[in-house]
């Protein structure tokens, strides 16, 4: 059984003691283990944050990182730094890091790579435009780009792998896929890691949906076999939106 994970990615919002200040709400809100918490605050505040969340069952993750370990890299983080801090996630890959710091699959894929290799847990985002979606090459799209985000993965690595399908469309739209949509897409992904990785590994591997989750939809979603978790954006920045997501 994959036990279930919903992630919050605050993007570039929360200052530091706003940060913490949601942990504690949070904690005080969310009591059960049936589903794994993570929150990805910004850089600044993952110290604070790592502080607040211990020994509370939540856990903490990074909004990015680069692949290299130390290096002439002005205003990067390293894995080695996230390690250090103690974090156990870094989302990689989210769509806005695509569209507005260029980064492409082959950047993904090193990061993807180096997280692995550092212990670190990526949560590795794919998702289809508007446009691709109309023109009927959203499954294709998508296939492509975990495929690249993966090449030269050990299957024996993929137990350590989330992978979140955010259709760019649906995030902070308040447009969200249908339940169904965004079911069959993950069942198609877990098909391509069934190819990638073997039925077993496959099988283990949580997937989440991503793009104007709620309160109001995450039941629904969660209904879908392939549907594992959820990464979300704007109802993740208030202990309480994103507790009713958290004790669906
Ligand atoms: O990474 C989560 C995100 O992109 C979805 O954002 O605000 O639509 O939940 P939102």
């Amino acid at each position: 059984m994959r036990k279930p994970i919903i992630a919050g990615n605050w993007k570039m919002f929360k200052t530091p003691d706003q940060a913490v200040s949601l942990v504690n709400e949070l904690k005080e809100l969310v009591h059960q283990d049936q589903v794994e918490a993570v929150v990805c605050p910004p850089f600044v505040d993952l110290p604070g944050v790592l502080q607040a969340a211990e020994k509370t069952g939540i856990k903490v993750g990074a909004q990015n990182m680069h692949w290299e370990n130390e290096g002439a890299f002005t205003g990067e983080i390293s894995p080695l730094m996230l390690t250090a801090l103690g974090c156990e996630y870094v989302i990689i890959g989210h769509s806005e890091r695509r569209q507005y710091f260029a980064e492409t699959d082959e950047t993904v894929n090193l990061k993807v790579k180096a997280a692995l290799h550092h212990g670190l847990k990526p949560i590795l985002c794919v998702g289809e435009t508007l446009e691709q979606r109309e023109a009927g090459i959203a499954e294709t799209w998508v296939e492509g780009q975990v495929r690249k985000a993966l090449a030269d993965v050990l299957p024996q690595d993929g137990e350590q792998l989330i992978l979140a399908y955010e259709p760019i469309w649906a995030i902070g739209t308040g447009k969200t896929a249908t339940a169904d949509d965004a079911g069959k897409m993950l069942t198609h992904i877990r098909g391509v890691l069934k190819e990638l990785f073997g039925m077993e590994m496959a099988e283990q591997i949580r997937l989440q949906y991503g793009g104007s989750v709620k309160a109001e939809n995450i039941k629904e979603l969660m209904e879908k076999p392939d549907i594992d978790g959820a990464l979300v954006g704007g109802a993740s920045l208030k202990a309480e939106t994103f507790s009713r997501i958290l004790l669906f």
